[in-house]
């Protein structure tokens, strides 16, 4: 008997950012981040895990039709911890298969191209946790799964929900309460909307992984960030969601993005993730405020070019308008299937 199940996780991109690691190992982060999470229409994982006594050899998984490594410290992680919760079930209730003993079989494909660089470890990450805890029928809650999640990827912690997650650093040295909880439900603010400006979608620059932990040994701005802004940035973040103040969202999104890229530019030696394109949409979306008159764009940026931008439902003929060059400068995803996409949230 071969036992089976599937699942999807969603895309999220953060607006007050993750970066930095109090602990390598553990995934544990110098700061609280806050994200939103994408529509699963648009940007999903889906992930199918499979087990049986009849699977021979080691655990493996197909990624978007290829073999992929397993071994690496991360996924180990994540297979340990899963099993371990499955095994406490079986150890409590006999009748139950030995599926913590059986190799495990994971296929996983996305949506979207890997190379367009919107945060597929998150989505990944999250789906196969997701994905295993289904099969061994967990009771675990998705702020615990978020916990073996974080060990994957740190952002994957925060694609164990819909709508507006933040993941909270955590204090224990052994991460126990460094995880996701669920701010607000997609929702709550239905009007929101993410513009995703594919400015490059070749896949190239320094990985979050290392480029983090050179920020952290080497930037002297790091230590402001994290000590005063990202404090000031969560509560302010947490209170703009809670009353739907675009505004103040969008001014946070946006000193959030900047205060991290200058950590990225005060790292010795420097590291630069924006690109000429990408700092015209920057200046796109200060132009399309300033002729509204008031604030409805807000743009950020990842460990990458491309440019996330969030608005209202009812400004998208004003910021998809004023966005109609760019569009067509920025390279759009490479299989041609979509070229630049507005989405929802879910
Ligand atoms: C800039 O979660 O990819 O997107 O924990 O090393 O896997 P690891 O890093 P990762 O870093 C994401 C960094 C970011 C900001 C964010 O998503 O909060």
């Amino acid at each position: 008997k071969v036992y089976r199940a599937s699942t999807t996780a969603p895309v999220n991109i953060a607006v007050v950012k993750y970066w930095g690691k109090r602990d390598a190992k553990l995934n544990l982060p110098t700061n609280s981040s806050l994200s939103v999470t994408l529509s699963q229409s648009d940007l999903r994982t889906l992930t199918t895990a499979s087990c049986s006594s009849t699977y021979t050899g080691d655990d493996s998984l197909l990624l978007n039709g290829e073999p992929s490594d397993v071994s690496g410290a991360r996924t180990q992680a994540c297979f340990r911890e899963l099993r371990v919760r499955r095994a406490a079930l079986e150890a409590a209730n006999a009748a139950l298969p030995k599926l913590s003993t059986f190799p495990l079989k994971i296929v996983s494909e996305n949506n979207f191209p890997t190379a367009a660089g919107l945060a597929s470890s998150a989505a990944g990450f999250a789906a196969l946790v997701q994905a295993i805890a289904n099969l061994y029928e967990l009771p675990d809650s998705p702020s615990e799964l978020s916990l073996i999640a974080r060990q994957g990827s740190g952002s994957a912690c925060r694609s164990l929900f819909g709508g507006y997650v933040a993941w909270r650093m955590g204090e224990k040295e052994d991460g126990s309460d460094s995880k996701a909880d669920l701010v607000a439900p997609a929702s709550h603010w239905p009007s929101m909307r993410a513009l995703i400006l594919v400015v490059s979608a070749s896949k190239k620059g320094v990985s979050s992984t290392s480029g983090m932990q050179q920020t952290v040994a080497t930037s002297g701005l790091f230590q402001q960030r994290i000590s005063t802004v990202v404090p000031a940035n969560m509560a302010l973040m947490e209170d703009a969601i809670k009353n739907r103040n675009f505004p103040q969202f969008a001014e946070v999104t946006m000193r959030d993005s900047n205060s991290f890229h200058a950590t990225c530019a005060d790292t010795y030696p420097p590291i630069f993730y924006m690109n000429d394109v990408s700092k015209a949409a920057i200046r796109a979306v200060e132009a399309i405020n300033a002729q509204a008159g008031k604030t409805v764009a807000a743009y950020t940026f990842d460990a990458g070019p491309n440019c996330v931008v969030y608005y209202q439902e009812e400004d998208a003929a004003t910021v998809l308008g004023a966005f109609a060059p760019l569009l067509a400068t920025a390279e759009g995803w490479k299989d041609g299937s979509v070229v630049n996409a507005s989405v929802k949230l879910d």
